[in-house]
């Protein structure tokens, strides 16, 4: 996989779990040189999927020298990385405390020892107004130390083809001075949750990235045979690049009757909660009657699980979490979804081989960044990066160091949690940052 390169076009990927981020990189001609993950099941995936070592380490711990005698005198175009989002996902606990949420810091660490031309650096929504807006303020502040100018951009992946609505937060950074922008948005999307309806073309949709794979197995051992032998659509043939096997593995479901019957009453749209109480899961039962301390319903609280949802198949796939095979049902069959239509529906290609159990697997799938979006990422700054012989200018005069701008919703309307993020960012936008 791995290709000649230059010494101006390495580079080093950070929290590189399944290797999602850094195999669109890969396809867009940037391999990693090496990655780094402190799970040896992700290590694995990496390895075998990106061909550069993955360091199996613990990136709280490492020495920032540690990268710098891995790479040597060689000038590196970009970091790229996710440090965990546990902490700040709005899906699951949210603690400013949580040590999980420090490994932003390590990975400015590391970008302050390596010094990349770029660094991008990828997280849930939810880190914008982590700690009251602080975590993101100071890790900007910080980049803008360093002596990099900053964007921060809230974006939908499926604006670049993503067949799934996916809110994540980029962070990009350049040391050359220049003022840039993102990839521009080439498509609209709707999932039913999140929506952008225009006049570019539709994302590709739930049933065109599931099509062209054959009927799931009932044991994980199987490989199983393409629906035909050439690909149905465009996004098939996409998937089915360079797999010469004539079919999938991770394409399998162990649905039992009463959770077929439980589907089955499913429409696409509907949830656990549509469903007669006598279908609910005992656990949907315990969490969605709970209350918490003081007394308010979890429901009440945006907290209230939804169980299983059947997904529609002429929209995107809402966004795919580890949680997806669990709570994602078909749209169409009576069961949840694959691990490999999980895989797609992220964009892994079919031939992408994961390590590790199933839930292991499960989760390297629902942390990635898709590879696709991470394609037009990479080609974009590839084209943006003067190193490149780029379609760019050499800046008549270098801008100091600044926050460019940022985007922190696409919605008319913002949260309180989120205008106290504002504040503090336009704070550092008109301030000329005493760097000493
Ligand atoms: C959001 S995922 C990154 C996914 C990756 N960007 C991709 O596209 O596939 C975060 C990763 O950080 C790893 N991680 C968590 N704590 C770590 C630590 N202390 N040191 C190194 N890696 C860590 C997790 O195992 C996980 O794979």
């Amino acid at each position: 996989m791995l290709s000649a390169r230059s010494q101006s076009d390495s580079v080093l990927s950070l929290f590189s779990g399944a290797g999602g981020f850094s195999y669109g990189f890969a396809s867009a001609g940037l391999p990693p040189i090496c990655g780094a993950e402190i799970d040896k099941d992700a290590c694995a995936t990496y390895e075998e999927n990106i061909g550069s070592t993955c360091h199996n380490v613990d990136l709280s711990a490492v020495e920032p020298s540690f990268f710098r005698d891995v790479l040597g005198p060689k000038e590196l175009f970009a970091v790229i990385g996710g440090p965990p989002c546990q902490g700040f996902s709005t899906a699951g606990a949210r603690d400013a405390q949580d040590p999980r949420n420090r490994l932003i810091f390590n990975y400015l660490r590391i970008v302050a020892e390596a010094r990349p031309r770029w660094f991008i650096f990828e997280n849930v929504e939810g880190l914008l107004t982590s700690d009251h807006g602080t975590a993101v303020f100071s890790l900007v502040r910080a980049f803008l130390g360093l002596g990099y100018s900053v964007r921060i951009h809230k974006t939908n992946l499926a604006a670049y083809g993503v067949p799934q609505t996916r809110k994540r937060v980029l962070i990009i950074g350049n040391r050359l001075g220049v003022d840039f922008s993102l990839p521009s948005e080439m498509y609209s999307y709707d999932s039913g949750k999140s929506k952008k309806r225009s006049s570019k073309p539709f994302a590709p949709t739930l049933d065109q990235a599931l099509d062209g794979l054959g009927v799931a197995a009932r044991s994980r051992s199987a490989t199983v045979p393409y629906s035909a032998a050439e690909a149905v659509n465009s996004f098939d043939q996409l998937m089915r690049v360079d797999n010469n096997s004539g079919g999938v593995t991770e394409h399998f479901h162990s649905t039992d009757t009463k959770d077929e019957e439980r589907c089955a009453l499913l429409k696409p749209g509907q949830t656990m909660k549509d469903l007669p109480e006598e279908y609910w899961h005992d656990s949907f039962k315990r969490r969605a009657f709970r209350r918490v301390m003081d007394g308010t319903p979890s429901e009440k609280r945006g907290g209230a699980p939804s169980g299983i949802k059947r997904l529609h198949g002429d929209l995107q796939s809402l966004t795919i979490t580890g949680a997806a095979p669990r709570e994602f049902i078909h749209p169409h069959e009576h069961r949840p979804l694959t691990i490999r239509e999980c895989a797609r529906i992220q964009t892994f290609p079919d031939q992408y081989r994961f390590h590790g159990n199933a839930a292991s697997v499960t989760q390297q799938i629902g942390n990635a960044v898709p590879p696709l979006a991470a394609a037009a990422i990479a080609r974009h700054l590839q084209a943006l990066d003067g190193a490149f012989g780029s379609d760019i200018q050499p800046p008549s005069h270098r801008l100091e160091p600044r926050l460019l701008g940022f985007v922190l919703t696409e919605a008319t309307g913002m949260s309180e949690a989120l205008q106290k993020t504002e504040l503090m960012l336009n704070s550092l936008l008109q301030q000329e940052l005493d760097l000493a």
